[in-house]
């Protein structure tokens, strides 16, 4: 049976920890220029509605490096745009390629797209999740504190798609959330209840202080992510006593970490001290992309 990656609740713990294993394996592989080509003939479609940098290149030289090819399907330049059924797509892209990786707005174009195809999809970011970062994110705290198990981890800022996806993590792996929000831009409701519900450490306020104090992991975000360019402006009044910055940092654990999924507006939700500073873990937490994906693309279709 194909699997798809649509969100991270579609992965047991054991999976998620046989995925980290592998991607540690593939990294330690490609430093020494032995990169395995266990995907040779294989094909991955890469449909993009929204903007990226890390996404696109590393499943792009994630692909070549196991042997494999992609094709890049850019914003507006399928018939998709012209009014071609997700369903449709579906079916005709089954027939030519070995997996999708699609980033879109709705949740449900994947979930659709996911239903309608023979063929593995991965969500590469929906407004509402953004699974591939947030493991590659638990592969970065990994290698930084040899397990994410037992962490205190800080969200600060905007409930958004990498807030959900963090949330779905923490119902599979044993850390704490704390996740600090203003009023009325926390995650998902159901899925926070849901959380919550089976006793998962997961807890939602609105202080960053409360959320940073004694944490391992310090995260967050933009303030206005694809698709909110509009509300920009009044976001950032909203978000102003959301930043990550050094005076922020001094209440974290000595040895934190932050983590920004990139890219990053400099000066709002972080500053370039901290960015650039000896905790920022921001630039390994991007290189992680590549070998986490290349772990879950080989897992997908061997
Ligand atoms: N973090 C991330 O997904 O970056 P891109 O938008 O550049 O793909
Ligand atoms: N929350 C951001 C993440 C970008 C990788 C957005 O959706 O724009």
């Amino acid at each position: 049976m194909k699997r798809d990656l649509l969100t991270i609740l579609d992965l047991s713990r054991e999976e998620i920890k046989a995925l980290l294993q592998r991607a540690v394996e593939l990294k330690g592989l490609h430093r020494q220029g032995q990169n395995p080509h266990p995907l040779a003939g294989k094909t991955l479609a890469m449909i993009f509605d929204k903007p990226s940098t890390r996404t696109r290149v590393s499943f792009e030289a994630g692909m070549a490096q196991l042997g494999g090819t992609s094709i890049y399907l850019a914003p507006g330049q399928t018939q998709l745009d012209r009014g071609e059924p997700i369903s449709d797509t579906a079916r005709v892209l089954s027939r030519y390629v070995d997996a999708v990786v699609i980033r879109t707005f709705a949740q449900k174009t994947v979930e659709d797209l996911a239903r309608h195809s023979s063929i593995p999809i991965i969500n590469g970011l929906t407004d509402t999740h953004h699974p591939c970062q947030v493991l590659s994110d638990l592969l970065t705290i990994q290698e930084r504190f040899g397990t994410v198990e037992g962490l205190k981890v800080a969200w600060v800022g905007d409930g958004n798609n990498m807030a959900n996806s963090w949330v779905t993590a923490a119902l599979h792996m044993d850390f704490a959330l704390y996740l600090a929000c203003p009023q009325g831009y926390g995650p998902d409701g159901d899925l926070l209840h849901d959380a919550q519900k089976q006793g998962r450490h997961i807890y939602l306020g609105h202080d960053p202080h409360w959320a940073v104090q004694d944490a391992h992991v310090i995260n967050t975000d933009v303030w206005a992510s694809m698709g909110q360019e509009a509300e920009a402006a009044a976001r950032k009044e909203v978000f102003k006593p959301y930043q990550v910055n050094a005076e922020l940092m001094k209440l974290a654990l000595p040895q934190a970490i932050v983590l920004h999924c990139l890219p990053a507006h400099r000066g709002e939700e972080i500053t370039s001290e901290v960015l650039d500073g000896p905790q920022s873990a921001a630039w390994d937490q991007a290189e992680n992309r590549l070998h986490l994906q290349k772990a879950l693309l080989e897992w997908l279709l061997k």
